[in-house]
């Protein structure tokens, strides 16, 4: 009796998804694409692996030399039995119809910004209106004072990563992963230059409680967790869990006093005119109450410091470890970026922020490292209603996008595109040589690119000038591996965190 019943329900089921299935291909016009089981951005999608029929996650690097070429459009889509219908682009042109001309038809769905909205509404997640108001209050934080503070912190961040990791006594150094050193050397910069927190670089401080660094530590280690995790699992005894749900705790209220004793300092004006006063944190503060009603209330405050520290954390630390795994193959380009160091710093002296336009050449390796691997991978979308974009550049066709499906942007797929940039696995810094700021497009196109680009560029010039004056940088080979072995090896992209990046680069720093 039960086995009709079983089939009968499992024959509709199927159907459905059928249904759902063909109704997917019609809302993306047909257009061709990926035909899978799971969405590659449903969590199935991305927990299994990159196999031919599984994009899964990792495609954008792996498939990037033929996937658009195969498919013949740089336009594509993917239809899946779970998880909703959506567009790919790879095209530069395609995608400023979608952030530049058509900027106001789009908006970034809440399912798609759920990481950055941890901690509550801020300027990446929100959209219209609120969206505004938080630009109008954030947009002026980001200007010379602080980009002046990042540079000092910088320098004297480097001195105390090379003292604290003991680098000063040797003549060679190698490490099996560099990326360890430069995230924590970029999670200490937010940290001073966005929380206005110093952040030892050696903690030595025999405090069993968690120290403010501790926590910011587990929980930027910790969003895929805390995204993940059910509230039911927190009543279990899961270490881990456990651990980032006191992070979480402990820097709620560190944050919240923080912004209470912000406060009480700009009303009695105590604070010094100088650089206590230049980190983000503080001077959104200042703007909201500024702005009264109109301002930002506590947790938006906390929710857009925790944006920039999800926004610049994990990408100009990828971003540099990726900046010295090619210099390190393209010695004739260190070269060329220590030439200028010496030039410019011919005093011996550190990088101030008026230095940042003169060292131009080491700023393109960290662009074209950025170009390389960039960070910021995929950019997400809906439209508000049905919007025609042209895609003229691959075929004389349009095509419709519907609301209810969203459009990605593969910033991978862009920036490894030939037409735009010939010969692109090639490392080639002078692609960016006299290139505006605002037309970096691994930044973003459009009223939302990143609001941060000035702070990573000041950021990363000072590290790699300070860093390559003092050590020349090469691969560190295995026992037997050759040198185009170890790039198949290392010049690998994937998610490391929850943004785009090269995983661990092994290097040998020897003293100049
Ligand atoms: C190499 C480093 C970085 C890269 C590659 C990068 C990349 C990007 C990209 C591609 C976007 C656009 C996202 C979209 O359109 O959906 C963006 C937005 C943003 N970035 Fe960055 N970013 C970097 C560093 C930073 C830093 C250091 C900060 C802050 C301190 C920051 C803060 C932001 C913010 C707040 C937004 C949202 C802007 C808005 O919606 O108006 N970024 N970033
Ligand atoms: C396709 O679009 C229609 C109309 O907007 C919608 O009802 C349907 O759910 C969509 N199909 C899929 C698979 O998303
Ligand atoms: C699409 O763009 C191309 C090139 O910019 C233009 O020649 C063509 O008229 C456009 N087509 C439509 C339908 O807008
Ligand atoms: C492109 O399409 C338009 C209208 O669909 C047509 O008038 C035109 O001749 C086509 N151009 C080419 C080069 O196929
Ligand atoms: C955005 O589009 C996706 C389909 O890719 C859909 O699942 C989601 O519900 C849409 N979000 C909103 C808020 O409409």
């Amino acid at each position: 009796m039960w086995i009709p019943t079983v089939l009968a329900v499992v024959a509709v089921l199927a159907a459905t998804l059928v249904l759902r299935f063909v109704s997917g291909l019609k809302n993306v016009s047909y257009l061709p694409g990926f035909r899978c089981v799971f969405s590659p951005q449903s969590l199935w999608g991305v927990i299994l692996p990159t196999v031919y029929f599984n994009p899964g996650m990792n495609w954008f690097w792996l498939w990037r030399k033929w996937v658009y070429e195969y498919y013949g459009s740089r336009t594509i889509s993917s239809v899946s039995l779970f998880g909703g219908p959506l567009i790919f682009t790879a095209s530069a042109d395609v995608a400023r119809q979608v952030l530049v001309g058509n900027s106001a038809k789009f908006y970034k769905s809440p399912e798609t910004q759920a990481a950055t909205r941890l901690w509550g509404e801020n300027i990446i997640s929100s959209n219209f209106d609120v969206y505004k108001r938080h630009r109008r209050i954030v947009g002026p934080a980001f200007s010379g004072p602080t980009y002046a503070f990042v540079a000092r912190e910088a320098a004297r961040l480097y001195s105390e990563m090379i003292d604290g990791e003991n680098w000063c006594q040797q003549k060679q150094v190698r490490v099996e992963s560099i990326n360890e050193y430069l995230s924590k050397f970029a999670l200490g910069i937010i940290s001073r230059c966005g929380f206005g927190l110093p952040f030892p670089w050696v903690d030595d401080s025999e405090n069993h409680e968690m120290s403010f660094e501790k926590a910011l530590t587990i929980v930027t280690g910790g969003f895929i967790v805390k995204l993940a995790a059910p509230l039911w699992a927190y009543k279990f005894p899961i270490k881990r869990l456990r651990e980032v749900d006191e992070a979480y705790n402990k820097l709620a209220v560190s944050l919240k006093s923080l912004v209470t004793a912000r406060k009480a300092e700009l009303a009695s004006e105590t604070s010094e005119p100088g650089s206590s006063g230049n980190d983000l944190f503080t001077r959104l503060v200042s703007a909201a109450e500024a702005e009264g009603k109109n301002g930002l209330d506590d947790d938006e405050l906390i929710g857009n410091v925790f944006s920039f520290m999800f926004a610049g954390h994990e990408t100009t630390g990828h971003t540099l470890s990726a900046t010295l795994a090619l210099l390190a193959l393209y010695q004739d380009e260190q070269d060329k970026a220590l030439k200028q160091i010496h030039e410019v710093l011919s005093d011996g002296r550190a990088p101030t922020f008026d230095d940042i336009s003169k060292l131009d050449k080491v700023a393109a390796c960290f662009e074209e490292a950025a170009r390389f691997f960039p960070a910021g991978f995929i950019l997400h979308r809906n439209a508000t209603e049905h919007v025609v974009l042209n895609l003229s550049e691959d075929s004389n066709r349009t095509l419709v996008i519907p609301p209810g499906v969203t459009i990605v942007v593969d910033m991978v797929g862009i920036h490894h595109d030939p037409k735009l940039f010939p010969d692109p696995e090639r490392f080639d810094p002078s692609r960016w040589y006299g290139v505006q700021d605002s037309e970096l497009s691994f930044f973003g196109f459009g009223p939302r690119a990143c609001i941060g680009r000035k702070f990573a560029l000041t950021e990363g010039v000072c590290l790699l000038s300070l860093l390559l004056r003092d050590w020349k940088v090469d691969v560190n080979l295995r026992a037997g591996e050759t040198v185009v072995q170890w790039r198949e090896r290392v010049l690998q992209g994937g998610m490391v965190g929850l943004a785009f990046g090269v995983r661990d680069v092994p290097l040998v720093l020897t003293r100049r």
